[in-house]
């Protein structure tokens, strides 16, 4: 596996790469990878010729509340994760060689960002295509993979692509979990032991939520607030949203008679956690 620190680089050796007629998959992430991370670059080996994998923090889609400079970081480790997954290239850039001045412009996502993350999180998902923008085209990418542990991410970054006629194929991985159902993230590291166990009942209440659409209610009403009574009864962290929207456009639904995403987040005391469940809705 090949480290690459600068743009320059980058841009050469995927062009080079495209010339031989090879395809090129794209893992971008911002590292202290775990096997969430991993199910995509194994996928992406699977599927592709070349893996390139990128690490970036990137500071444009934090808000100043936000966790930026205590964000877990650990490069070696990272190293011999993405080495073992059998990624070609681990793309490293600094804040200074992505962002060397003040940039002059950003993308301003309209649509499918006033609901769930992006309603708290202002000006996030603008900061994720801005950077994703730059590293489709540093990349020279064919296809991209992302979690659906981050599902609004997953249908903004359709948006960008579609909107923006980027060739890159967008490919949506299923969330890797925990045993107990916990899905895996970078900021689990934040959690008490105590609020560790509580976490696994996100995904709890979302299979309580599935399951009363599968015997039947539809009223995304109805259903919201069982999963809201049950979170409130099995952990102490303060809700910030259930939601049912459809998926991928994310509106706001009465009844269910379509592909939807049910979707939860909580705030514990250092960490907010999200998750979610897609559900055909036929
Ligand atoms: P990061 O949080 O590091 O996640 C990188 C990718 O891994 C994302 O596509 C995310 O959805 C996926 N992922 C995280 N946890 C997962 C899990 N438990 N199961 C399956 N996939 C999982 O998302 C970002 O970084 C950034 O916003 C980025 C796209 C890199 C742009 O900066």
């Amino acid at each position: 596996m090949k480290i690459i620190r600068s743009i320059k680089e980058m841009k050469e050796i995927s062009t080079n790469i495209k010339a031989k007629g090879d395809t090129i998959g794209f893992v971008p992430t911002m590292g202290y990878l775990h096997e969430g991370h991993a199910a995509l670059i194994d996928v992406c080996r699977k599927e592709t010729d070349i893996v390139i994998v990128s690490i970036f923090v990137n500071p444009l889609q934090f808000g100043p509340n936000e966790d930026f400079d205590r964000y877990p970081r650990d490069e070696e480790r990272d190293r011999r994760i993405a080495e073992r997954h059998r990624a070609d290239y681990l793309f490293l850039p600094t804040v200074e060689e992505m962002y060397p001045e003040k940039a002059s412009l950003s993308i301003n996502v309209v649509d499918r960002t006033d609901v769930l993350c992006g309603r708290t999180r202002q000006g996030h998902f603008d900061g994720v295509v801005t950077v994703l923008a730059k590293l489709f085209h540093l990349t020279n990418s064919d296809v991209a993979y992302f979690g659906l542990k981050d599902a609004q991410q997953v249908a903004v970054v359709k948006a960008l692509v579609d909107d923006l006629n980027f060739s890159v194929k967008i490919r949506p991985i299923p969330t890797v979990r925990e045993a107990d159902g916990l899905a895996k993230s970078s900021r689990n590291v934040y959690l008490s032991p105590e609020e560790r166990m509580e976490a696994s009942h996100l995904y709890k209440s979302l299979q309580i939520g599935q399951q009363l659409l599968i015997d039947g209610v539809k009223n995304t009403g109805i259903i919201i607030n069982e999963v809201r009574k049950y979170l409130k009864n099995h952990t102490n962290g303060s809700i910030d949203y259930v939601e049912i929207l459809s998926f991928p456009e994310l509106k706001e639904i009465s009844t269910i008679n379509q592909p939807v995403i049910l979707a939860v987040a909580v705030n514990f005391a250092k960490a907010r956690l999200i998750d979610n469940i897609l559900i055909n809705g036929h």
